[in-house]
């Protein structure tokens, strides 16, 4: 079976006063049909552009390269009408902050009655009709009455469900949700993921999911890859990588969770040291000045990705091999 997304080489260098930050660098995934593809790193390890990339939504300037096969196209090609026909509408996006997606001064229905006049060209009924429908989809009570509501009258989690169902609104193969449960509550976040389960399951939705959080990750994706410094690190399925991580980066991520059985006073050990800038990405693997069991190699040469019993890691050391 052809995976519905397969990024290869993924390069994105963004401009910044003092010249261009490479702030994606080389990435490699494939995202298979009503999948969840989740993907986890720390802040800066360069999540969101890899994603903006395929939707054309990088800053001016932004340099591009690699190749994105999504329906037959490559993404990364598109331009003006041929990229909206793809973005936005086989493609949907959950963005960071649900206030991006959303207008504060048009209301709900007005949101997402244009979204779907625009890229479907349906008329005025038949529109609010679509918008009542998505509401329902992602379970906003009293759906006729939301439609004439603005974002500010709903709690952060009915903001976020808002924003996804204009992400559905043109019925995407794929959806993108970047950090969809980050600012929300421990319930109302297992409720966004059950719903994003949901769509999968009832819709054949493929979902990329982009989260610092492997908590989140680990009750829902079906395939895993962890961003550090721009590239990947370690990817494979969630059974094989998050039970048994063998990056050293992946088990200090795994390690700075609280576990549920673990005594409240037992202290999270955070990972030493801050993940570098795009402008100073240490020589040989970046994760070396962190990393407790580098060795002389890991300073000089920056390991590949390489396949190690069906998963793909880049580690010279390897240190939790079985
Ligand atoms: N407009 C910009 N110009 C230059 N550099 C930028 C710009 N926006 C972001 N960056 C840098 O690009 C890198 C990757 O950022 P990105 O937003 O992809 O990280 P992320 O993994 O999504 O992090 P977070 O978990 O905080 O959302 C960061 O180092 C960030 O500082
Ligand atoms: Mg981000």
């Amino acid at each position: 079976m052809t995976a519905l997304l397969e990024v290869e080489g993924l390069r994105v260098r963004l401009p910044t006063p003092t010249g261009f930050a490479t702030v994606v660098d080389g990435v490699d995934y494939h995202v298979e049909q009503a999948q969840v593809f989740g993907v986890a790193g720390e802040s800066g390890s360069g999540k969101t552009m890899s994603m903006l990339a395929l939707l054309g939504l990088l800053p001016p300037g932004s340099v591009v390269e690699g190749r994105a096969a999504f329906g037959g196209k490559d993404l990364l090609r598109l331009r003006g009408r041929d990229l909206r026909a793809v973005s936005g509408r086989d493609i949907g996006m959950v963005f960071q902050d649900p206030m991006t997606s959303l207008h504060p001064m048009l209301s709900v229905g007005r949101q997402l009655t244009e979204h779907v006049r625009r890229h479907l060209g349906l008329g005025r009924r038949a529109a609010v009709e679509r918008a009542e429908e998505l509401l329902v989809q992602v379970r906003i009570p009293d759906p006729t009455s939301a439609l004439h509501a603005y974002p500010h009258q709903f709690s952060g989690g009915m903001r976020q469900r808002i924003a996804i169902a204009i992400a559905l609104a043109c019925g995407p193969r794929l959806l993108i949700a970047d950090e969809p449960t980050t600012a929300l509550d421990v319930t109302v976040q297992a409720g966004i993921l059950r719903l994003l389960d949901g769509l999968r399951r009832e819709h054949d939705l493929s979902v990329i999911l982009i989260t610092h959080d492997l908590a989140v990750m680990s009750s829902i994706a079906d395939r895993v890859s962890i961003f550090y410094a721009g590239r990947v690190v370690e990817s494979g399925s969630r059974a094989s990588v998050l039970p048994h991580p063998r990056h050293p980066y992946t088990r200090a991520l795994l390690d700075a969770l609280p576990h549920p059985e673990a005594a409240r006073d037992t202290p999270l050990v955070a990972i030493k040291g801050t993940p570098p800038s795009p402008q100073q990405i240490p020589v040989g693997c970046p994760y070396h000045p962190r990393c407790p069991y580098a060795i002389e190699v890991c300073t000089t040469d920056d390991p590949p990705l390489a396949p190690v019993n069906g998963r793909r890691l880049a580690c010279h050391v390897d240190p939790f091999d079985e």
